[in-house]
C-alpha cells in the first residue's frame, strides 16, 4: 500500500468491482480514455480483478482510495514494463467525477511516480493522451512530463479521429521535481 496527502493506491478486491465497472462505463470517461465503444459488464470487471496478480510482472494495477474516508475512486497503474530498456507506460482515471479538480489526480500520479522510480527502479515513464484531454495534460506538465511527440489520428470515438499526444519523464527530471 503506498500513501500521499490524499489518496492511497492499494491491491483491487473483488468488491470493487460494481464501481469500477460504473466509473469505465461513465460515457465522458470512456471518452477521455478512449475506450472500446461497448459497456463492459459486471462479469468482465470481476475476470478483470480475479486476474490480477503480484506474480505477474508486466502489469500492475492499483485501486486509489481517499485518505480521509478510503472511498474508492479511481484506478491507476502500469500498462506496460520493459524492464531491460526501464520503460513504464501508466495509465490514470479518476472515475467518481465529484473528486475531479481538486488534487486527487496530481496526488495519485505523484504516488505512483514514486513506486515506479523507487520501488521498480525504472528510468523513464510514457504514457500517451488525447489530444483533447487538456485536463490530463496539464497535470502530466505539471508533474514534469514532456511531449515526445504526436501519434495523428491515432484513435477513432464519436465520428472523428484524434490525435495521441506521447508523453514522457525520465528519472533524473523526476528527482529535480518530486519534492517540489
Ligand atoms: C485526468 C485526471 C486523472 C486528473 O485528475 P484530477 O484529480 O481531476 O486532477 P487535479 O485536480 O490533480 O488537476 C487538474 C488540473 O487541471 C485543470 N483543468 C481542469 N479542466 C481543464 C481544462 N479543460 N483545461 C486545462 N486545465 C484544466 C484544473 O484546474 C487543475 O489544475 P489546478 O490544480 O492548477 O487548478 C482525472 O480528471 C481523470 O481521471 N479524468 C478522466 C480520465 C482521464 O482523462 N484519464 C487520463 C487519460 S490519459
Amino acid at each position: 500500500m503506498y500513501t500521499g496527502e490524499k489518496v492511497r493506491l492499494r491491491a483491487y478486491r473483488m468488491e470493487d468491482a460494481p464501481k469500477a465497472q460504473a466509473y469505465i462505463n461513465d460515457p465522458e470517461i470512456k471518452r477521455l480514455l478512449g475506450g472500446a465503444p461497448f459497456p463492459l459488464t459486471l462479469n468482465d470487471e470481476e475476470k478483470y480483478i480475479a486476474s490480477l496478480s503480484a506474480h505477474n510482472s508486466s502489469t500492475y494495477s492499483f485501486a486509489i482510495e481517499t485518505l480521509s474516508d478510503s472511498h474508492y475512486i479511481g484506478g491507476c497503474g502500469l500498462n506496460r514494463l520493459d524492464w531491460k530498456n526501464r520503460v513504464a507506460e501508466i495509465g490514470i482515471f479518476i472515475g467518481d467525477k465529484s473528486y475531479w479538480n481538486h488534487g486527487y489526480g496530481t496526488d495519485a500520479l505523484k504516488v505512483l511516480l514514486r513506486f515506479v522510480f523507487e520501488q521498480l527502479n525504472m528510468n523513464k515513464v510514457s504514457l500517451q493522451v488525447l489530444s483533447f484531454n487538456e485536463r490530463a495534460q496539464k497535470v502530466y506538465h505539471r508533474l514534469g512530463f514532456q511531449v515526445e511527440g504526436r501519434l495523428r489520428q491515432e484513435r477513432y470515438t464519436d465520428g472523428a479521429y484524434h490525435d495521441m499526444i506521447v508523453m514522457g519523464l525520465l528519472r533524473e527530471e523526476y528527482e529535480e521535481k518530486k519534492d517540489l
